[in-house]
């Protein structure tokens, strides 16, 4: 009596474990109801579950993680040193900035300035002279501007001698333009 009663048992509790790997695709459903030998081996399958799905979300989220913009220098640029250029900025820095949003100073903030008309930047209050300069700025235009401001758009409010030396003012360049975003 005691044999058979244990033998049917065993029968039953494997059939039902077999029965609850089927069901571990659903891990949502808890096995109510179902007879006791179930009860211990579903929540073993459910808890697991969620684990796995970890694993597939977090590799994805790493690849997004580290978003690295890189602009390419255009041709003309080729070779320039942006460890220079970025010590020639310090003789703009007093009079502007750089990124998306920030404030204008003494001069205006140059974000996207590459591929821009010239007296663009909102709330700043420019000499009548550069309004009116009709220029855009592309490589050339700047590397002149840069080169003698004052000789370039005479009148103009920026008060700044220029940068005569042509690598550093290609290495500026390289600089300003990774720094602004690039072309517009
Ligand atoms: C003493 C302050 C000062 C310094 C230093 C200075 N700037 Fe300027 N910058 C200005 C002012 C003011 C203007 C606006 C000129 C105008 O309205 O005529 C200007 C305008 C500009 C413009 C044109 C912006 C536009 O919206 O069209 C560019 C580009 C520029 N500066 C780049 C530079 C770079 C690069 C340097 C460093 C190599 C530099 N500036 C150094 C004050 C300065």
């Amino acid at each position: 009596m005691f044999r058979s009663s244990l033998g049917i048992f065993v029968f039953t509790a494997s059939a039902l474990v077999m029965a609850c790997g089927e069901k571990t695709a659903e891990p949502a459903k808890p096995v109510a109801g179902v007879a006791e030998p179930v009860a211990h081996e579903a929540p073993k399958a459910v808890a697991e579950a969620p684990k796995a799905v970890e694993a597939i979300v977090e590799p994805a989220q790493n690849e997004i993680a580290p978003v690295v913009v890189t602009i390419e220098l255009p041709a003309s640029l080729a070779g320039a040193d942006l460890a220079v250029g970025k010590r020639q900025y310090s003789k703009c820095r007093a009079c502007h900035t750089v990124k998306e949003g920030q404030a204008n100073r003494v001069g205006p903030n140059l974000y996207g300035i590459f591929g821009n008309a010239a007296a663009q930047t909102p709330k700043f209050r420019y000499s009548k002279a550069l309004l009116e300069s009709g220029k855009t700025w592309d490589m050339q235009s700047m590397d002149t501007w840069i080169a003698n401001p004052r000789e370039t758009v005479p009148g103009t409010s920026m008060a700044f001698v220029g940068i005569k030396d042509d690598e550093k003012r290609k290495a500026l360049l390289a600089y300003l333009y990774t720094e602004t975003g690039g072309e517009n």
